[in-house]
């Protein structure tokens, strides 16, 4: 199983504010989808909320503390190691989605990281700390710039750990 971290982060370390995200960038989305698309997701009950609704074509499970939760289209458990026993015996690649609580959750469990850093500072209340990640191996990076459908330039990195 490879555990990969998917995540957007400011150059403050910003990812979050009010339970939503802090821009627009179509093409990160767009890579975002096609990364991640096919894969199961993992993600907090509050990134879930924001989101809405299950991602499609995607195996959808939220961590939440709550015993009694049920949501349509969606496998609950009450904890990160839960989730990641659903996986166990598989060599699925699964994705991380956050947010901030869970990804200080997942950070053990990592062996690669999606990494989009956005060029903007903004205040927020829900942070990542990337500087841990900048060490491992850098796999690929990709520059885009900021223009009518994307607010920041930002770069898409993939790593992966020793
Ligand atoms: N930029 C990005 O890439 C990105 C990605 C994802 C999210 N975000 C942003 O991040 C923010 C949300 O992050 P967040 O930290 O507030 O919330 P979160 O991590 O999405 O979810 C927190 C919730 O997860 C559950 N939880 C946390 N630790 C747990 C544990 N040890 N055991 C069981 N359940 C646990 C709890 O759910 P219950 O309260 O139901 O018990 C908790 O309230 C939003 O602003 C969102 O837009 C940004």
């Amino acid at each position: 199983m490879t555990v990969s971290i998917i995540v957007a982060v400011a150059k403050n370390k910003a990812i979050g504010k009010d339970n939503q995200l802090l821009w627009r960038l179509s093409d990160d989305l767009k890579n975002f989808k096609k990364v991640t698309s096919g894969h199961a997701v993992i993600m907090g009950r509050k990134t879930y909320d924001s989101l809405g609704k299950p991602l499609p074509n995607r195996r959808n499970v939220v961590i939440t503390r709550q015993k009694d939760l049920k949501i349509g289209g969606v496998e609950i458990v009450n904890s990160l190691e839960s989730a990641l026993e659903l996986f166990e015996n598989s060599d699925e690649e699964i994705f991380i989605l956050g947010g901030a609580e869970i990804y200080k959750l997942a950070g053990k469990y990592a062996n690669k990281i999606y990494l989009t850093m956005v060029e903007a500072a903004p205040e927020a209340d829900a942070f990542f700390d990337f500087v841990p990640y900048l060490s491992w191996n850098l796999i690929s990076q990709t520059a885009f710039q900021k223009n009518e459908k994307n607010e920041f330039d930002f770069e898409v990195m993939e790593f992966s750990k020793n």
